[in-house]
């Protein structure tokens, strides 16, 4: 799939313009975004990273990774998936770096989501769903997404996220209503975010192949 990655990856530059401050998220498909974007550093005036391992593969190129507060709203974001449905809502989180992505994606007036077409699902949930929670709230909360959906939350053993918390990965979903499961689990004391992005789904979805289709 690194030959779909990759397409999807560079075709996304062409939403990028002379002198923006670039959203850029996290995974592998976000890495070929950044290594095209490192080609063109003298063109933009920065980026806004979603993640400690995009921050760092940011600055190796010698873009300047700029902090949100500090900037304001952003024109573009780019970023992967897990999961696309038919109407650009998302499972995302895979690789722990949600909350920052929501913030990112929330923060900016066009969403560019880049995938392999193995991420393409009629319906979200396959992909066990990621939670991110503060840790002294792991057992409350996975009692009450277990309450709210009949998914079996699993801790993420071993992860930690950037912003110090745990993930719950929640298997067994099919979510006929991403707007609501997306609500409810919000609403769990201790649910930092949940990997849902239907309230604010992608924009455009650029699907990689010869050439990379666009949804
Ligand atoms: C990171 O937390 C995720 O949201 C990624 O965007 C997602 O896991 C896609 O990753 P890949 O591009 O590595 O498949």
């Amino acid at each position: 799939m690194s030959a779909a990655k990759r397409l999807a990856g560079e075709k996304a530059i062409d939403y990028v313009e002379d002198g923006m401050i670039v959203g850029v998220g996290t995974g592998s498909t976000v890495t070929y975004f950044i290594d095209a974007l490192g080609r063109m550093r003298d063109r933009i005036a920065g980026a806004v990273s979603s993640s400690e391992q995009s921050t760092e593969r940011l600055r190796s190129h010698g873009i300047e990774v700029m902090d949100l507060n500090a900037v304001g709203p952003l024109p573009l974001y780019v970023d992967g998936a897990d999961e696309c449905d038919p109407h650009k809502r998302l499972i995302k989180g895979g690789g722990a770096a949600l909350t920052r992505e929501k913030i990112i994606a929330e923060a900016s007036e066009r969403f560019v989501c880049i995938i392999d077409p193995a991420k393409q699902v009629p319906v979200l949930g396959r992909f066990p769903l990621p939670v991110e929670v503060i840790p002294m709230a792991r057992s409350l909360a996975a009692r009450a997404i277990l309450a709210a959906t009949g998914g079996q939350p699993v801790w993420r053993e071993g992860t930690v996220t950037d912003n110090g918390n745990w993930i719950l990965d929640v298997h067994g979903l099919a979510i006929a209503e991403p707007l609501v499961v997306e609500r409810e689990l919000n609403q769990i004391p201790g649910v930092v975010a949940v990997g849902l992005f239907a309230r604010r789904p992608a924009d455009i979805v650029i699907v990689g192949g010869e050439p990379p289709q666009l949804l």
